[in-house]
């Protein structure tokens, strides 16, 4: 095990009608909010009145900045930090999910940032302080609510660049399951990969003697798994809707990472598709991962027979180390299969014709991953085991 430095300072409210503490998390504490949030289904289903509504009581002075899009852009990160700048923002108020809250993080680092707020995404700055952010999640998917992390794409040239900061962690994070409860299935379903993926990138280490988070990792992923199924049977159910909820916290506030390596070139690979086509997070790395798995598992062929084992039940008895590692991947593709997401280019209606471009992309900073670093030839090579 590595040595580690671990702090989450995001305050969790969870539960139903949890939307009601915003007013504690509110009261004294700010008076120029700006409300943040996306393409309209927090209007559609109700939860704009409410926040406007908590808000109205309390003695604030509230800016609102809509239109964050899935994949979220510079352009409008820009707009967002004038708009603090001018308006003495002191908490911007994420009312969505990962793109919005993402969008108000990076509106947070820049505001207090004299410079081009790119600069961090593309490692020429660090960011020193941010602006306080409050989330109300609308969406279990990218842990966002409590992570380090911020993934904005520059509509020039189309780069979709994360970057991670402590600063960066929300200050709240309201979570009550009964939001997700309208969520379209494709959401549900690809939140849920992208929440099993951020295992993925911790649990797939060189680090040895990780036992504990392993164990941690494989009831985390067998628990996700089992909920999808409930959810896949009946979206409605408040439990498996929680569990989900929970999950997509807990795999990506970074304690699923302590004490090892992690890899997150998987990520990159997909985050070129979203970048150049817009597709949706998690169906990217539906695309990607068993692909990824396929290319890499020989470098630790027993962390992945411990994957096939113990995380898909595969059996061991009378196989060999590839054969029980590819039965594994293959359960895990039968997966997402019956939670209805793809896992190849074709089976998402994706082109097929940019695999060179998007691995020159994913790599001009230099190679990418831990686990196996790979080079442009080796992600070229995963796009087309991808096809
Ligand atoms: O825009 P609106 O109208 O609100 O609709 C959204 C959007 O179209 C809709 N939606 C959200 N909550 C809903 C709902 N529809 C009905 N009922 C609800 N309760 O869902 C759509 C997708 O929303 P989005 O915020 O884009 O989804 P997600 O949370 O999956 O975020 C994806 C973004 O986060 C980044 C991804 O790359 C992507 O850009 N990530 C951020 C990370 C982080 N900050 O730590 C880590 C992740 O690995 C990821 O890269
Ligand atoms: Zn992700």
């Amino acid at each position: 095990m590595k040595n580690f430095d671990f702090q989450c300072k995001t305050r969790l409210i969870f539960g139903e009608n949890s939307v009601k503490e915003l007013k504690n998390m509110i009261s004294g504490n700010y008076k120029n909010i700006l409300l943040h949030y996306g393409g309209g289904s927090i209007k559609k289903y109700g939860l704009y009145n409410q926040v406007i509504q908590i808000l109205g009581k309390e003695n604030v002075n509230v800016f609102e900045l809509s239109g964050v899009e899935p994949n979220p852009k510079l352009s409008l990160v820009k707009e967002g930090i004038k708009i603090s700048r001018e308006n003495n923002i002191d908490l911007i108020l994420a009312v969505g999910g990962g793109s919005v809250i993402d969008s108000a993080k990076a509106i947070g680092i820049g505001a207090k940032y004299e410079e081009d707020v790119w600069d961090f995404f593309t490692g020429k700055a660090e960011p020193k302080e941010s602006l306080p952010v409050g989330v109300i999640l609308t969406i279990p998917a990218t842990g966002s609510e409590t992570s380090t992390g911020s993934v904005i794409t520059n509509e020039d040239g189309l780069y979709k660049r994360s970057l991670r900061s402590n600063e960066m962690r929300p200050v709240f994070a309201i979570m009550d399951p009964k939001l997700t409860l309208t969520l379209p299935d494709k959401q549900t379903f690809a939140g849920i990969m992208d929440m099993l993926s951020h295992i993925f990138e911790r649990y797939f280490t060189n680090t040895p003697n990780v036992d504990f988070i392993d164990h941690m990792s494989e009831g985390a992923m067998k628990s996700i798994i089992k909920n999808a199924y409930a959810l896949k049977k009946d979206p409605q159910n408040y439990n498996a809707r929680s569990e989900i909820m929970l999950a997509g916290t807990i795999a990506h506030n970074g304690v699923l990472g302590i004490g090892r390596e992690e890899d997150w070139a998987s990520h990159k690979i997909g985050h070129e598709i979203g970048a150049l086509y817009g597709e949706t997070h998690g169906v990217t790395l539906a695309i990607v991962f068993p692909a990824w798995m396929k290319y890499v598992y020989k470098v630790d062929i027993d962390r992945f027979i411990r994957f096939a084992t113990k995380v898909f039940d595969v059996s061991a008895e009378g196989k060999n180390k590839n054969e029980i590692v590819l039965e594994g991947i293959g359960k895990f593709e039968d997966f997402l299969h019956r939670i209805g997401l793809p896992t190849s280019f074709i089976e998402g209606n994706l082109p097929t014709d940019k695999f060179e471009l998007m691995a020159d992309k994913a790599t001009e900073e230099g190679p990418i991953g831990s686990f196996k670093k790979l080079f442009k030839e080796d992600v070229a090579n995963i796009y087309k085991l991808a096809l």
